[in-house]
């Protein structure tokens, strides 16, 4: 790490545990940035620390980096915020550890505007009456929604979903408290064997940090081809091909929807294909990806697994084309072979309530599936199901009965 950066982090804890607002304790604020930086400095003449080169550059760039978004900034330095929404100056929220409160920051309307423009300045894009809304990536892999007046009654509606990363792997998500050991294994297990995966859960339940840890039990030499609507997904592979969307031009033209993303990633040699969230028409696209044995994983909003699955079999018929309920309802079933359900908990923590097998039959409209995991009691356990494919998973290495045994 270099020199700024270090006195970057310490400046940043000193002002967070003092409780200054680098917006209006400006003079305070100054003097903590010059207090460290001389400290720093001294310390790394007794050696065993990069030097700084030059203090008043040095002061300069500390300054504009934590002064950054100004009342704002400490809530961005706050490890445990995930959110950070505006519904008027005088009514800043934050989302910590998953539980909303309202804070005790008080903006001017001029500041809110101001904020919002120094937040877009890295990203070139902007709001005015005639794009209302705005949807950006920060510096920091935050993003950023607005939305203004008419299309709001009075005031600037901000959103800042922080990119904190709470998990790059099962185990991860095991330490959390998010599932256990056993069923962590068992989905090791399925990527493993190249089964696809479907992650349902409401907003902000933890379906994408679900995907990116599905992701990361890929073997190591496969080649992943994700398709997003923003880049997300952080997927340690070696051979990695990432695609997001393209939001259409002021004059309108230039859109690439998810849709070709999909479509796309077909022709790029993919062993796996990970699609973030389906909400539209791709649904189609990817399940003729799946049905052609391409092996898969998706997020999708659902408030069950079980609703999850007939999401899947309407979602495709928005793609019109002459897609009907026979085709689609038949290749849902043998296509998807398991669903992770995810949820918020009332407490602010992440769980897995249940996790579905299809196992590929349908009766009329009604997709056939089992549980394999579900919560009884706060507890995540072992149900009868068994998920499809148990060849695949032989192949892979894996003796599913007793895996699923706890015995694996
Ligand atoms: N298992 C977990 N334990 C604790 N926090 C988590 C867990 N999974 C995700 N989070 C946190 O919850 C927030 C939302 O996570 P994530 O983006 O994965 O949810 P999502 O369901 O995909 O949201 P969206 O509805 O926006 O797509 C993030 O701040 C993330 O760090
Ligand atoms: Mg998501």
């Amino acid at each position: 790490m270099d020199a700024i950066r270090t006195v970057e982090g310490e400046v940043r804890e000193l002002i967070r545990r003092s409780g200054l607002d680098p917006a209006r304790d400006t003079t305070e604020v100054r003097h903590l940035v010059r207090a460290a930086l001389k400290d720093y400095d001294e310390r790394s003449m007794h050696g065993g620390l990069p030097l700084l080169a030059d203090l008043d550059a040095a002061a300069k760039s500390l300054w504009d980096s934590v002064a950054g978004y100004g009342a704002l900034q400490q809530y961005f330095d706050d490890p445990r915020v995930e959110e950070i929404w505006i519904n008027e100056p005088s009514k800043v929220f934050v989302a910590r550890d998953g539980v909303a409160e309202l804070t005790t920051t008080l903006l001017t309307h001029d500041e809110v505007r101001d904020l919002v423009e120094r937040m877009l300045k890295t990203s070139g894009r902007r709001v005015d009456l005639s794009s209302p809304f705005v949807d950006a990536v920060l510096a920091d892999g935050s993003r950023l929604h607005v939305v203004i007046p008419d299309i709001t009654r009075d005031h600037w509606y901000v959103n800042v979903r922080k990119f904190v990363v709470k998990a790059d792997s099962l185990e991860d998500l095991v330490r959390l408290g998010t599932l256990t050991t056993q069923a962590a294994a068992f989905l090791d297990a399925a990527v493993h064997a190249g089964l696809n995966i479907l992650v349902a859960g409401g907003t902000q339940s933890g379906k994408t940090t679900m995907l990116n840890c599905l992701a990361a039990a890929v073997p190591p030499r496969e080649r992943i081809v994700t398709c997003e609507e923003v880049f997300e997904l952080r997927i340690p592979h070696r051979d990695v091909a990432a695609m997001q969307c393209r939001q259409p031009s002021l004059e309108g033209t230039g859109e690439v929807p998810l849709r070709r993303l999909v479509k796309e990633a077909l022709r790029m040699r993919p062993s796996r294909i990970i699609v973030g969230e389906v909400r539209q028409a791709e649904s189609l696209d990817l399940l003729i990806a799946l049905n052609s044995g391409l092996p898969g994983m998706c997020t999708v909003h659902a408030n069950s697994a079980r609703e999850a699955v007939t999401k899947m079999c309407t979602l495709p018929l928005l793609a019109g084309e002459n897609v009907s309920a026979k085709f689609v309802v038949p290749t849902v079933a043998t296509s998807i072979d398991i669903v992770i359900q995810v949820a918020l908990e009332r407490d602010g923590s992440r769980r897995v309530r249940e996790i579905l097998a299809v196992p590929g039959r349908c009766e009329g409209d009604v997709v056939e599936t089992a549980d394999i995991f579900l919560r009884r009691e706060g507890a995540l356990v072992r149900a009868d199901g068994f998920p499809p494919h148990i060849d695949r998973f032989e192949r892979a290495g894996y003796d599913v009965a007793s895996l699923l045994a706890g015995l694996g």
